[in-house]
């Protein structure tokens, strides 16, 4: 009954697991703070912060807001990045500062600060108020604008000469869709499209999924971007039946019932036990006895693995 989609943590969520695990061992000498959901999954968050890893989140401030909340110890910069600005204050607070950006969004801003310094403005596609594009805006928010929708490029002087590049989680094909127009728009245009592998992958298989695939269950969080587009793709793109859940606690067993083939997958910053949970419980439900409908605990001891 189960299809299996590309799914698990993507290597920049298991570098910053791993460091934010390591970070732990020593909360006993100085207290330790994560800027930011350490990537965008509640269950890895409370992981950590069981461990000793307090999280400062405020949705209403930027990170060097919350920064003015911290006063000593050890700062972590998330999965998504920040400015250097962010790095700097901390550093001048005589914080320490542990970085763990991913490799692919560090890519993305060495890409942005030399084209920079080649003249060009910057067109970044992504989300407004997200971490990864709050950090990337930082590096020069003279020069970079954000940009969401077409409209955002007909305010542009076509006269200058432009780098389109993209937060690393957005949909693929919504990225095509806004470069087509600026390339109409802007004549001295450069693209440079950015989307990781991990996100990448996941978001062609779902287009991809044969037309049998009678329900998608997509599992994050819904505060994970590339979570949401897998969404936003298998519904709009590949026209399927979709839930979204975070973990086998939200999965509604009336939703399997006649259906024939689900496909699962998850957001890169979800945990794989998770997933394999929903996948191994479906994998065993037969609508047609009950004793297979009771759902399992989540085993919160397998969370950081
Ligand atoms: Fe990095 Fe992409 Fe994962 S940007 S954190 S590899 S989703």
């Amino acid at each position: 009954m189960t299809g299996i989609i590309p799914r698990g943590y993507c290597k920049g969520v298991v570098r910053a697991i791993n460091i934010a695990k390591k970070a732990t061992k020593e909360v006993e000498k100085k207290p330790l703070y994560i800027l930011g959901m350490i990537v965008h999954n509640q269950y890895i968050v409370n992981a950590l912060r069981d461990l000793g890893a307090i999280t400062i989140e405020d949705k209403n401030k930027t990170r060097e807001e919350l920064l003015d909340e911290i006063d000593e110890g050890t700062v972590i910069i998330t999965a998504h990045g920040a400015g250097d600005i962010v790095t700097e204050k901390a550093l001048n607070k005589g914080l320490d500062v542990i970085d763990a950006s991913c490799l692919d969004v560090i890519k993305t801003h060495d890409l942005i600060k030399a084209k920079l310094t080649e003249g060009f403005e910057i067109l970044y596609i992504g989300k407004e108020h997200h971490p990864e594009a709050e950090g990337a805006l930082l590096i020069d928010p003279l020069h970079i604008h954000l940009i969401q929708k077409k409209e955002d490029f007909d305010q542009l002087d076509p006269s200058k000469k432009y780098l389109l590049t993209n937060q690393t989680t957005m949909s693929l094909y919504d990225i095509y869709e806004l470069s087509e127009y600026a390339k109409q728009k802007l004549p001295h245009v450069e693209i440079e499209q950015e989307i990781c592998t991990a996100t990448k992958i996941r978001q062609e298989a779902i287009r991809d999924l044969p037309d049998d695939v009678d329900l998608v269950i997509i599992v994050g969080d819904p505060h994970s971007n590339n979570t949401k587009k897998l969404a936003s793709i298998s519904r709009d793109l590949a026209h399927k039946d979709v839930r979204m859940i975070g973990s086998i606690e939200e999965l509604n067993i009336n939703d399997l019932k006649g259906k024939k083939h689900v496909a699962v997958s998850s957001g890169a910053s979800t945990p794989t036990s998770l997933t394999n949970q929903i996948i191994s419980y479906i994998e065993q439900f037969d609508e047609n006895d009950p004793s297979t409908y009771p759902l399992p605990k989540i085993d919160y001891d397998k969370i950081l693995k």
